[in-house]
């Protein structure tokens, strides 16, 4: 299955913008207390002032596109992404945040990673360079976000803006429909076995945890993903190989997004990997953010208390 491309450019018409800078005007671009009334009229402006785009995406997701790319088009302020200002992020932050309340998916943080931020910043920060993760400049494996998780917990939906990319490195896409194509039954079966150990990656802060879990779940009928490619460890040899077959077959299906102010990516974590090669020399900023059907609009997760409660145990 392709990124699915939307035709209507999302067009951040003068009331749409007067709205956001409206809600966001008293927010500091380091901090951001979000609220969730905030966050509803946000979710609210950007369906009235843009219904055709919310149909078109909510139309796709109930199709069952795994990856919609849109971008935001037509108006002057769409030059305002092109820096990486406090302006540019705000916008940026507005709209990612609006068009997720929009068409059904909540944004919300976890209390160990960025201490909550619904908004996280994308970009190679100074000193982590080499890190595997988001504010590294070194490859970044296929994978998906939080599959350490519990299945309640790990984002549904994630949610990129480009600010400004002058490196052209593309983020690149594997849905697991495409993967599974590739795959034997065997393989298959031995994916949906808990034979892997999956770990916390680098942006969450606290004790080191670690999962021993499947890679593939049937949930409801369809199969699910979850697995950091670079650091999910097999228990078994059976196990290694299984893992080898899906690398092998999602670098193959894997399609390339590129970047440029104003794109954005829209991918259903439980679905999809995405990863990319190592930066290139020069500033590439994009912007995430974290969707839940079931979270509280900018609910921040505390996964130190749910361990601790007993909470955090599923499939
Ligand atoms: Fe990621």
């Amino acid at each position: 299955m392709s990124i699915a491309h939307l035709d209507t450019p999302f067009r951040i018409t003068r009331p749409l913008a007067a709205h956001f800078a409206d809600a966001c005007i008293h927010l500091n671009h380091a901090d951001e207390p979000w609220g969730r009334d905030t966050l509803r009229t946000l979710g609210n402006r950007t369906r009235e002032c843009a219904p055709d785009l919310v149909e078109q995406v909510r139309q796709q997701l109930a199709a069952g596109a795994s990856c919609m790319a849109l971008r935001i088009a037509g108006t002057p302020l769409t030059s305002c992404l092109n820096t990486a200002d406090g302006a540019g992020r705000m916008l940026g932050a507005a709209t990612l945040l609006g068009l997720s309340m929009a068409v059904g998916f909540h944004p919300f943080g976890f209390r160990q990673e960025r201490a909550g931020a619904l908004i996280h910043d994308v970009l190679p920060e100074p000193g982590a360079e080499a890190r595997v993760s988001s504010s590294g400049r070194v490859q970044f494996d296929l994978h998906a976000d939080c599959a350490y998780l519990d299945r309640a917990l790990r984002p549904e939906i994630l949610a990129f803006i480009c600010l400004h990319d002058e490196t052209g490195t593309e983020t690149e896409i594997a849905t697991l429909a495409d993967v599974l194509e590739e795959l034997s039954e065997d393989i298959v079966h031995q994916l949906a076995l808990p034979d892997y150990i999956h770990r916390a990656p680098a942006s969450f802060s606290g004790e080191t945890r670690e999962r021993l879990s499947s890679i593939i779940d049937r949930v409801d009928g369809r199969w699910e993903i979850k697995v950091a490619t670079h650091s999910c460890e097999p228990r078994t040899e059976g196990a290694r190989h299984a893992l080898g077959a899906l690398i092998e077959s999602a670098r193959k299906q894997r399609q390339a997004c590129r970047w440029a102010p104003g794109q954005i990516l829209m991918l259903k974590n439980r679905e999809c990997l995405h990863g990319r090669r190592a930066i290139r020399p020069g500033a590439r900023h994009l912007l995430r953010c974290y969707g839940s059907t079931t979270q509280a609009p900018g609910a921040i997760v505390d996964l130190e208390a749910m361990t601790s409660s007993g909470q955090h145990h599923s499939r």
